[in-house]
């Protein structure tokens, strides 16, 4: 697929709270096909001490007003120097990268923890134009964690697990009620301990796995080799490869 290299104009920002934010962005010509799990790589402007472009999941995709919005958590120096952007503001993006989620038919469950919630919005809305409704389960220590949660109820049936029991359920999302064999497919992006014990369930329970991995990484085009994963073929670049994998070639990673 052709990657593209183009600045875009920050036409929307929103504060969820101290780390989260997202950025609705347009670019003047027509986007091309953008599937769900691909991811921009980012290039943060006005920081020197910031060399690296940083990877960031496509949060939602508007094909008809040639937006692209991106969910951000700030870890660092990279997305917090994004943070401080504005409306009006270019941004340079490396895009569409990598190899997005399968769309399946049957009953379908997305699990998403932490930052790894950004790419089940736009699968969320594939699922729906593919006339399937999904089961959306996110979770996280506690509420403010969870930045976004109303975005997500017009494309399935959204539960919530936290650790603390301030929304949904008490618990890990492993424990939710929702999680269960009832499924034909999940897909998951999150922490690493959460996909694996997600990935684990499912290859336990004969159900389909797809997880999205959030790899450091550098040139997200195959290149340097810092992204790389112990897959059951061998070293996978995850930014070329990926970032989503079905479980069952990532068994050395589920049970390292
Ligand atoms: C394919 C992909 C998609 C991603 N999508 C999103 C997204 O939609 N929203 C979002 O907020 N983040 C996403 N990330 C993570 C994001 O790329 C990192 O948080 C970001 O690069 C950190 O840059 P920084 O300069 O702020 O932090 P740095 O100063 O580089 O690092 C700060 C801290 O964050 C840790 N860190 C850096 N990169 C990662 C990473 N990839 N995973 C886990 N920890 C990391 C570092 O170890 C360090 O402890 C994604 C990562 C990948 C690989
Ligand atoms: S980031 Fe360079 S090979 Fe993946």
């Amino acid at each position: 697929m052709r990657k593209y290299i183009t600045d875009f104009t920050i036409v929307e920002k929103k504060t969820y709270n101290d780390t989260y934010f997202s950025m609705k962005l347009r670019h003047p010509e027509t986007l091309p096909s953008i599937a769900a799990g691909q991811f921009v790589e980012v290039e943060v402007p006005g920081n020197k001490h910031v060399m690296l472009r940083r990877p960031i999941s496509i949060h939602d995709v508007d094909t008809v007003a040639n937006t692209l919005t991106l969910l951000v958590q700030v870890v660092g120096k990279g997305t917090r120097t994004l943070s401080m952007l504005n409306e009006g503001d270019k941004l340079n993006l490396v895009y569409p990268l990598g190899h997005g989620f399968s769309i399946e038919g049957g009953k379908v469950l997305l699990v998403g923890g932490g930052a790894g919630i950004a790419p089940l919005l736009h699968l969320s809305k594939c699922f729906k134009a593919k006339g399937i409704q999904p089961t959306i389960l996110l979770g996280g220590r506690t509420k403010s964690l969870i930045p976004i949660q109303k975005e997500f109820e017009p494309y399935g049936n959204v539960y919530f697990a936290t650790e603390d029991g301030s929304l949904g359920e008490k618990g890990f999302v492993t424990q939710h009620t929702m999680f269960s064999t009832n499924y034909d497919h999940i897909y998951t992006c999150g922490p690493t301990p959460m996909m694996k014990a997600v990935a684990r369930f499912a290859m336990q329970n004969n159900i389909e796995c797809e997880v999205s991995l959030e790899n450091m990484m550098a040139c997200g085009i195959g290149a340097c080799l810092c992204c790389v994963v112990d897959s059951d073929e061998g070293h996978k670049c995850v930014c070329k490869e990926g970032p989503v994998f079905n479980a069952k070639r990532l068994t050395n990673w589920i049970n390292k």
